[in-house]
């Protein structure tokens, strides 16, 4: 048996949508990226949104868009994916990073209040995997020290935190459609805020800067960023029946948690309290890893490692901007133990128990046995 580690699921009506698309001869950004931003507006229930052609574009233009001094500072944490911090360091800004919980993960507040400084100007938390931030308390320090809150929510949507959805909380929230997401346009990322003038100037940015008042006129300095139509069909197809999506895909992690939880030495994902995880992503941690990647995958599983620990990485390690807070031991551990399982919508039970039998047997083997 082979089994993906995520697939997408696209209805068969995108065959003919796709048709009526190519009929307009409309390819590049348009009505359907429009359409798209107003779905997600709608879902999120944020007051406005714009599309870029990734998440790692969509944070590039938002720090951009923030007018940072050269000595002001970012934090973020260690464990991610390097696009959470890689458009600041493109930009020259100092980023500090700091550790993250063990347990679920997510950006550790303690640390954060530690290194915390005068120059603290932005901070990006990344709701790892789906998994929400704790809201109470980051609102609570960004009322003491006054950061902005870029959440690199990538993995995130549909995440809910006290019953609202993740898109309406932060400053600016960051969504990815790659195709391991929950909803996919292939590439793609949007920006959902609540500051419609800021959105506003994204809007130009990543349309070379046009800002069309009766003429085009080209009021800011832009690039070209823009989601075509084509993706956005792709995002529309899906987000219409995402919340089948989100629930099948609860259903299979609610028996991933049944089995796994047996186990002493497998520790699974704690969810952020008051919140409901969106599961892009399920995730455990365990010991030798490595090797059962390496026995899932002689079996037809596409298993997967969850993050990095960016500072682990010459990107990062080598550069005069990024700085390491403490001993960031929790990243590390995570980098080096969390175990990505299969997890998509058209999951059937059988294909479910085949990797929970393969996964049963990788447990059971003797420690000499583990190659
Ligand atoms: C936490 C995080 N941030 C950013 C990204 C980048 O997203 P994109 O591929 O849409 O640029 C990813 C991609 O997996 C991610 O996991």
């Amino acid at each position: 048996m082979k089994i993906p580690l995520a697939r997408p699921y696209i209805t068969k009506s995108i065959y003919q949508e796709i048709r009526k698309l190519i009929q307009t001869g409309f390819l590049t950004e348009g009505n359907y990226t429009k359409k798209f931003e107003r779905l997600i507006e709608e879902y999120t229930g944020c007051k406005d949104c714009v599309a870029f052609t990734s998440a790692t574009t969509a944070l590039e233009a938002v720090i951009k868009s923030l007018n940072l001094k050269k000595n002001d500072e970012i934090i973020a944490p260690n464990f991610s994916y390097p696009a959470t911090i890689s458009p600041a360091i493109l930009y020259n800004h100092k980023v500090k990073l700091i550790d993250v919980n063990k347990y679920d993960y997510n950006l550790c507040f303690d640390e954060l209040s530690k290194n915390i400084s005068t120059k603290t100007k932005v901070v990006i938390p990344v709701s790892v995997f789906g998994n929400s931030l704790n809201y109470a308390k980051l609102l609570k320090l960004k009322k003491k020290y006054g950061f902005v809150i870029i959440e690199d929510a990538a993995a995130s949507l549909g995440t809910t935190y006290k019953k609202k959805k993740i898109g309406s909380i932060a400053d600016y929230t960051i969504f990815s459609f790659h195709p391991r997401k929950s909803i996919t346009t292939g590439e793609g990322g949007i920006v959902a805020s609540n500051n419609t003038k800021k959105i506003e100037w994204l809007r130009m940015f990543k349309n070379f800067g046009l800002k069309k008042e009766g003429k085009s006129i080209f009021k800011i300095s832009g690039t070209n960023l823009k989601m075509s139509n084509i993706n956005a069909l792709f995002g529309i197809n899906q987000i219409k029946i995402f919340d089948k999506i989100l629930k099948k895909k609860h259903n299979i992690v609610q028996n991933y948690i049944n089995e796994l939880s047996k186990h002493e030495n497998i520790q699974i994902q704690e969810v952020t309290k008051n919140s409901k995880h969106s599961y892009q992503t399920f995730c455990i941690t365990l010991n030798k890893r490595d090797k059962a990647i390496k026995y899932l995958r002689s079996k037809g599983i596409e298993a997967q490692i969850g993050y990095y620990a960016l500072n682990q990485h010459n990107a990062f390690k080598k550069n005069k901007n990024v700085k390491v807070c403490g001993n960031l031991n929790n990243s590390i551990f995570l980098a080096q133990h969390t175990l990505a399982l299969p997890l998509y919508y058209q999951m059937t039970s059988n294909e479910q128990s085949y990797v929970l039998e393969i996964l049963n047997k990788f447990l059971s083997l003797k420690k000499n046995e583990k190659k």
